[in-house]
């Protein structure tokens, strides 16, 4: 069965949901972190791991740096934890930082660098798990992140990289200058935004021309043993219980499907999102973005489903609106 994850495969124990931690640290305003926001990590932090989620997802950008702060706070206040995570964060996107400094990828040496001590400093660590290239940087020369990837690494910052939102040819290129296997590629997939699953039953087909996720790219991550991740996979709560007012008749369709099967298997509409979306076989990891605590230990419950091919092929075509060719 290819539904494993190749994490494992690289040493990383890691559990197969994981905590996006974008939500932590009061969001995305330059006011200071409040008590409020500390109770709600620590409260997030609490349920995660109380439901077995052991792989937390950082950026530095997210909220400003706070999200890392935040979690770093946490920890500093309980360093017990830390020995039961596998933390993950990711750089190489600058927000606006001035006039005349546009929003922009960087991938160069120094901003790799001092990214990564920026994330070390915010989560009061010495070295994280595993750094990820956070969007394809069109600028990008392979040889300038490898030598950045070769110091970080032997000054034993971080133990492992991976990249996000990038195709099989930018991952090839990349690694074809490492020395370390890239091992996770951190997409959007969901049962939403179905391009991904899509491009593969369109070869040859009309609606294929209109596509743009890169041909491939899962089969490529499983032959390649690199983790596939999915940000976004709830939908942003779309099939679990956001109000739908003003939505197309495919999504309300799709969120009553999703509501039949819960109640059916007796589990959340969390839990169903998400199991259909761990029935693919690339074994994917859903990032979830929620800081709710009874949101993740619903998600949690999906661990627990199985998701026939019927049922699985039902919600797809259901959220597609389209039958398949
Ligand atoms: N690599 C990338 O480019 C990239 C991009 C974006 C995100 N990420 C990562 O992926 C993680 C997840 O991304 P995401 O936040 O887009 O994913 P998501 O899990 O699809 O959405 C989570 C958001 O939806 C809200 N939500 C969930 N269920 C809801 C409901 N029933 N009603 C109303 N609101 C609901 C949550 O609010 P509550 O907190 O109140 O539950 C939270 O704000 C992030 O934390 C981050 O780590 C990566």
């Amino acid at each position: 069965m290819g539904n494993k994850l190749a994490l494992h495969k690289h040493g990383f124990q890691a559990s197969r949901l994981v905590m996006g931690c974008m939500g932590l640290g009061g969001g995305w305003t330059r006011e200071a972190i409040t008590a409020d926001d500390m109770k709600k990590a620590h409260a997030a932090v609490d349920a995660a791991l109380s439901v077995s989620i052991n792989m937390f997802d950082h950026a530095n950008i997210y909220a400003y740096g706070k999200a890392e702060s935040a979690f770093g706070q946490v920890l500093k206040e309980r360093p017990e934890l830390r020995d039961q995570m596998i933390i993950q964060s990711k750089c190489g996107i600058r927000m606006e930082e001035g006039p005349g400094l546009p929003a922009r990828y960087d991938f160069s040496e120094e901003h790799i660098i001092s990214s990564v001590d920026g994330i070390l400093e915010r989560l009061g660590l010495e070295s994280i798990d595993i750094l990820l290239l956070h969007r394809p940087d069109p600028l990008m020369e392979p040889e300038v992140v490898a030598s950045a990837f070769d110091k970080i690494k032997k000054q034993g910052k971080v133990k492992s990289f991976g990249v996000s939102n990038m195709s099989p040819t930018q991952i090839r290129w990349l690694q074809s200058c490492l020395d370390e296997p890239l091992i996770v590629n951190q997409l959007e997939l969901n049962l939403a935004k179905l391009d991904w699953i899509d491009a593969g039953i369109s070869v040859n087909q009309k609606a294929g021309t209109q596509l743009s996720f890169p041909e491939g790219l899962l089969e490529f991550c499983q032959m390649e043993h690199i983790q596939v991740q999915s940000w976004g996979p709830l939908s942003k709560g779309l099939f679990s219980g956001k109000d739908l007012t003003d939505k197309p008749e495919t999504v309300r369709k799709t969120a009553e499907l999703v509501r039949q099967l819960a109640e059916q298997k007796g589990a959340s509409l969390e839990a169903i999102v998400l199991a259909w979306l761990m029935r693919h076989p690339s074994g994917i990891q859903p990032v979830l973005g929620t800081t709710s605590p009874d949101r993740i230990r619903a998600c949690a419950e999906a661990t627990g489903i199985v998701i026939s091919r019927e049922e699985w092929y039902d919600l797809y075509v259901t959220s597609r609106g389209v039958k398949v060719p």
